[in-house]
């Protein structure tokens, strides 16, 4: 019995928690030593006291051990933050047990175990990942302009984008125009934005207006600008080019703006100056204009969809945007990117694709480029649990597209399907031995001559490879 008090002595003293026993009055007659650092006052102290004069800032009606006491019944893993006996705040996860001797409640047993360095760190984790959220946000914004991208933010590596962007970057400077073609989501805007902000423009406005998105007459007055009494209800109203006077603006699906239209518009680029509607006077405006289409242009023209007089002022510096598909190497270089992007948004920590995850994005012919190769991503990883994404966490339209792809075991499957090479050369030396002695009709000297071996040789032969004297009679 001694030696079992002792026992429970070494193991109380040894403990990572606090234990803490209470009398029915909630006074302290057990206290271990670990439950110095939590509560903040020696054992030696401790026992006699009451919880409440060691865990001042509790009430009866807060304190676990009054509950237990009261109800008895165990309060489980329960996190409190309090200040200890020495003011010092501390994070616990406690259990308290009622103590029943023959039916009556005898006291209560706390254990404790210090959340307070758990608590300091995660508090920590979540204070520096919003920083870093902030941080990011920061950089989005340039020069009060409205435009978030540079040309760092054009990801990939094929040829054609690294030529795009040591392009973009020469003719930044200029203030000859440029019309950028590329088909939906190639990042048309991108590489303009990354233009404007590459250019000592950067600082100036940028505007862009999508010409597709609203009616001839309006896109007129909102390019141009109008004066009072110029129709009815029209107002003094600057128009984009005055707005946008010593920056750039963006003339985004070029293609769908009207036909006339098209040719005010090659006048202000001819001479620079430009009149507001119902107005007289013309002003003189510093813009760089930037076109873009999603349609090759030389088509356009054919198709009288773009006057041939604009193309050719417009067509100054041409730059041409390579779809998905004719860059397929920078596919995976675009996954990590965007699975960086969404680890950070989405708090997650993908680490990539399962190889044959891999092999469907590469393969599949991404109509909406790296838009759609972008937001395909965010979907998955919203649902991703594990750090891998696997090949039935892609959407249905990927998998449409799925590859040929032999798994490992399928491959090994394969190969196990050929015999070993000595086995199927043995297999055909005997059936051609077979052959032959059929074809002599049982007659050794002559299987022999068809062989062309020596006959010892094929006696020897026809021993180790079992083959039995069979003729045929033909
Ligand atoms: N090379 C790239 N690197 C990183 N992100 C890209 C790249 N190209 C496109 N994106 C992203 O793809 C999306 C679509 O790009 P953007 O809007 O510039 O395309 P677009 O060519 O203007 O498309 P649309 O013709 O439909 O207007 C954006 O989220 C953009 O950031
Ligand atoms: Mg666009």
């Amino acid at each position: 019995m001694e030696d079992y008090k002792y026992i429970v002595e070494v193991m109380l003293k040894h403990l990572d928690e606090g234990i803490i026993v209470a009398d029915t009055n909630a006074n302290i007659t057990l206290y271990n030593e670990p439950a110095t650092n939590i509560a903040g006052i020696t054992p030696h102290e401790a026992i006699g006291k009451n919880v409440l004069d060691i865990f001042r800032d509790l009430t009866p009606e807060t304190s676990t051990f009054y509950k237990v006491l009261k109800n008895k019944e165990p309060i489980l893993n329960h996190v409190q933050t309090y200040l200890n006996y020495q003011g010092k705040k501390v994070s616990t996860l406690t259990s308290t047990i009622p103590l029943i001797r023959e039916g009556e409640i005898v006291g209560a047993l706390e254990v404790y175990r210090d959340l307070t360095q758990v608590k300091e760190l995660s508090e920590k984790i979540i204070n520096l990942q919003s920083q870093l959220f902030k941080k990011d946000h920061k950089k989005k914004v340039y020069c009060g302009n409205g435009t978030t991208h540079t040309f760092e933010d054009i990801i990939g590596e094929h040829k054609e984008i690294l030529k795009l962007k040591e392009k973009g970057k020469k003719v930044a400077d200029s203030s000859s125009p440029i019309l950028v073609y590329g088909e939906t989501g190639t990042g048309k805007e991108l590489v303009v934005q990354a233009i404007h902000n590459y250019s000592k423009r950067r600082n100036k406005p940028f505007i862009a207006q999508n010409c597709a998105a609203i009616p001839k007459t309006l896109l007129e007055s909102l390019l141009f600008g109008t004066c009072s009494g110029s129709f009815t209800g029209a107002k003094d109203n600057p128009g984009l080019f005055e707005l946008a006077h010593g920056g750039t603006l963006f003339l985004d699906e070029i293609n769908s703006m009207d036909i006339e239209l098209q040719g005010k518009l090659l006048r202000v680029l001819q001479d620079g100056m430009i009149r507001r509607i119902g107005g007289s006077q013309t002003f003189m405006v510093d813009v760089r204009i930037i076109a873009s289409t999603n349609e090759i242009p030389s088509n356009l023209v054919e198709q009288k969809k773009l006057r041939n007089d604009l193309y050719y002022r417009l067509n100054v510096i041409p730059l041409t945007i390579p779809s998905l598909i004719e860059r397929k190497e920078d596919i995976p270089l675009l996954i990590s990117h965007f699975i960086n992007v969404y680890n950070n948004k989405l708090y997650k920590n993908i680490q990539g694709l399962s190889s044959e995850a891999m092999a469907v994005f590469c393969q599949y012919h991404w109509p909406g480029n790296v838009r759609e190769l972008r937001y395909t991503l965010e979907g998955i990883m919203n649902f991703v649990e594990g750090e891998i994404i696997q090949i039935d966490d892609l959407p249905v339209d990927l998998l449409k597209n799925k590859p040929l792809i032999k798994k490992e075991e399928e491959i090994y499957e394969k190969e196990k399907d050929l015999p070993p090479l000595v086995e199927a050369i043995k297999d055909y030396e005997k059936n051609l031995i077979q052959k032959a002695i059929e074809q002599a009709n049982g007659n050794c000297a002559k299987a022999a001559r068809i062989l062309d071996i020596p006959r010892q040789t094929l006696h020897n032969k026809v021993k180790k490879l079992s083959i039995e004297w069979k003729t045929t009679t033909k």
